[in-house]
């Protein structure tokens, strides 16, 4: 091991992040290659079904990296899929050493590309990093519990309410923050919401921001037991993809033939949480944003299903006569629903809280 390893692979996981908001199902790699006090390619994993982060940082490599050390945010994969494997690929082109930042979540292949690459005599050093297992949380939520990484967002006043009594919301929060959630529904791969939200606000759940413009456009995804969307919501509109949740037997709302929005019926309905998280898990996707009212972000704080929470405050009192973020009761301080909190700052004149459970 080396003083600058760790500077290498920090490297990397700012290059992985570049495929954050397109590379999904996959996981977000970058990588690194150097020789005698050169980098000789940098190369990171930009959509499924293109070069992995190792082959593109190979690919203009003029004289080939026999010899160099290859430094990779997650260890190369040992199978061969729509791509060749990457530590075929690493042992083809004769590199001396891997530097790897995680170990692949994949129960099925972890360590596996590792063990290749040294039955190859590649000297292979892991160096465990904290921000390269955050990098891919949602990809390893989705492949070790088969859901996503579950992200609540809510606009809130001081004193926790998201709406007045009569429905009222918009804005709770001013347009800084309302601009930040752009940001993190382009890094989702699915956005969910509850039908009364739909009917409440009508809202489009789309990313406009054009700096997000090359971002995969997130799934929209309604539950909505019965099929109460009003069939001209904008949820059902543009180009963006939607997916209604119902319970079986209902919710035929005569969008069946629709090229852009797909219904599914769970057994139990969209009640059943896990069943709607297991359905998004097996479309692929990786890290969902709740943008929800009361009920849904109730029920799914009462199921202990949510992994992080953006929380934007307002500096606004709304009383009483207003709903509370979360549909929930508690009657015993001790019972309350803890969370951490991890981050801190002020948008606009409003404060985002990242909370984690
Ligand atoms: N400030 C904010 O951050 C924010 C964000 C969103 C909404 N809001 C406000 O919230 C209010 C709407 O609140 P809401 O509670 O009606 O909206 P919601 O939580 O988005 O939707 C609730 C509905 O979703 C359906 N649903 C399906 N599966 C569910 C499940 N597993 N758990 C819970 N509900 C499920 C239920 O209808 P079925 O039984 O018919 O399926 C339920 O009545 C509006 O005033 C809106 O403006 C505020």
């Amino acid at each position: 091991m080396f003083v600058s390893d760790r500077i290498f692979l920090e490297a990397c996981v700012e290059l992985a992040a570049q495929g954050r908001m397109t590379c999904a199902p996959n996981p977000p790699v970058g990588c690194i290659i150097w020789r005698d006090g050169n980098v000789l390619g940098r190369g990171f994993h930009q959509r499924a079904g293109s070069g992995h982060a190792e082959v593109n940082a190979l690919r203009n490599i003029e004289d080939g990296a026999h010899n160099a050390t290859v430094f990779v945010s997650l260890e190369p994969c040992s199978f061969v899929g729509r791509t060749p494997a990457c530590a075929q690929t690493l042992i083809d082109a004769g590199v001396a050493r891997v530097v790897v930042a995680a170990v692949d979540p994949n129960p099925n292949v972890a360590g596996s590309g590792i063990r290749m690459l040294r039955e190859a005599g590649i000297a292979v050093d892991v160096l465990e990093l904290a921000s390269a297992k955050e990098l891919i949380q949602g990809f390893t939520r989705r492949i070790s519990q088969q859901r996503p990484w579950v992200r609540i967002k809510t606009a809130t006043s001081l004193d926790g309410s998201v709406a007045l009594a009569n429905g009222a919301s918009q804005w709770i929060t001013g347009s800084a923050a309302r601009a930040d959630v752009q940001y993190w529904r382009a890094r989702s791969d699915a956005i969910v919401t509850g039908v009364g939200s739909v009917i409440a606000d009508n809202p489009a759940l789309t990313v406009r921001d054009p700096a997000y413009a090359h971002a995969q456009a997130p799934l929209r995804v309604i539950l909505d037991s019965y099929g109460r969307t009003p069939s001209n919501a904008q949820v059902l509109q543009g180009q963006a993809a939607t997916l209604l949740v119902h319970q079986q037997g209902y919710g035929d709302v005569g969008l069946a033939h629709s090229a852009h929005v797909k219904q599914v019926h769970l057994t139990d309905g969209p009640r059943d949480l896990h069943g709607v998280l297991a359905e998004l898990a097996q479309q692929g996707c990786n890290e969902v944003l709740i943008e929800a009212g009361p009920t849904l972000v109730g029920s799914i704080v009462k199921a202990g299903l949510w992994d992080e929470w953006i929380a934007y405050v307002a500096p606004k009192i709304l009383g009483t006569d207003s709903q509370s973020v979360a549909d929930l009761i508690v009657t015993h301080l001790p019972d309350a629903h803890q969370a951490r909190l991890v981050d801190t700052v002020q948008i606009g004149d409003d404060l985002r809280l990242t909370l984690r459970r």
